[in-house]
C-alpha cells in the first residue's frame, strides 16, 4: 500500500472552535466536509484527545473558521501543534460570537460557518461531529488554504492526532545534519535546503509553527 497517493486527497484547513463568551477552545481540522443540502449539515473529525471535543459535547455548538492561503504559521501553531488544555489559546486572536454565543476566529480567515450540534459518531480515535448550519458569513477576500498548498508551499506537516496523519518512513542517513522542531515535528534538512540550519540567523522562526530556532534539536 502507498500511503502518499492519501496525500492526493483535496482538503481545506479549518479553525474548529467551540465554547461561549467565558470558555472556549479551538483546533485546527482540515476534516470538515458537507454531508446534506437540505438540511445542510456537516461533519468534522476530531480527536478523543482533542480538548475542543470535550467543549462541542459540553456547549452543543462549533464553529468552523476556513482559513486563507496566507494564513500565519503563528496561527496555525497555535491551534493545530498546542493544545488549550493548559493555557487559553483563543487569547490575542479576534473573536467573534456567533448566534449561539460560540467563539469564531476571525485571524487568517475569509469566511466562517456556525453549527449546532446533531449528532456524533464515536470511530474509536476520532468522534465524528456533526452539525446543522445556522449561520454562515465572509470576512475577508481571499484563497482558501488548502491542504496540499499547506503541504507543498507552506511546507506544512501534521501531528499524530489529525486523521490524516501518515508515520513517516525513517528519515535516510545521509552526511548533512537533519534537525526537528520539537513543538510541531518539522523537519529541517541541511541536504534538502540551499541555506545549513547552523547558518539561518537566530531570528529563523519555524515554518510551520512559527516557534524560534533554539526550539529545534538535530536528529
Ligand atoms: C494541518 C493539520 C490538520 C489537522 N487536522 C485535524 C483533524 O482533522 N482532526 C483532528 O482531530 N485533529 C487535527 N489536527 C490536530 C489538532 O489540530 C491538534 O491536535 C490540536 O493541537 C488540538 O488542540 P486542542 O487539544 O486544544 O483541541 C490537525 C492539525 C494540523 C496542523
Amino acid at each position: 500500500m502507498t500511503l502518499e497517493a492519501l496525500y492526493n486527497i483535496s482538503y481545506g484547513l479549518y479553525i474548529v472552535s467551540s465554547g461561549n463568551r467565558e470558555t472556549g477552545n479551538g483546533y485546527i481540522a482540515n476534516t470538515v466536509f458537507q454531508i446534506t443540502s437540505e438540511p445542510p449539515k456537516f461533519a468534522v473529525s476530531c480527536n478523543k484527545n482533542n480538548f475542543t471535543s470535550e467543549f462541542i459535547k459540553k456547549y452543543k455548538t462549533f464553529s468552523v473558521s476556513i482559513l486563507s492561503q496566507n494564513a500565519k504559521s503563528e496561527t496555525i501553531g497555535n491551534f493545530g501543534f498546542k493544545t488549550g488544555k493548559n493555557f487559553n489559546k483563543l487569547h490575542g486572536f479576534d473573536i467573534k460570537y456567533g448566534k449561539t454565543d460560540v467563539p469564531v476566529v476571525l485571524n487568517d480567515s475569509i469566511a466562517y460557518m456556525e453549527f449546532k450540534l446533531t449528532d456524533e459518531i464515536d470511530m474509536g480515535t476520532h468522534i465524528l461531529f456533526i452539525g446543522e448550519l445556522i449561520d454562515a458569513q465572509m470576512i475577508a477576500e481571499g484563497e482558501p488554504l488548502t491542504y496540499d498548498y499547506y503541504r507543498k508551499a507552506k511546507k506544512g506537516v501534521t501531528p499524530k492526532n489529525a486523521p490524516s496523519y501518515i508515520k513517516k518512513e525513517k528519515i535516510k542517513k545521509s552526511e548533512g545534519k537533519v534537525y526537528k522542531c520539537n513543538v510541531c515535528g518539522h523537519i529541517y534538512d541541511n541536504n534538502k535546503e540551499k541555506i545549513k540550519f547552523e547558518d539561518l540567523p537566530e531570528d529563523w522562526t519555524c515554518p510551520t509553527c512559527g516557534i524560534s530556532k533554539s526550539e529545534f534539536s538535530e536528529i
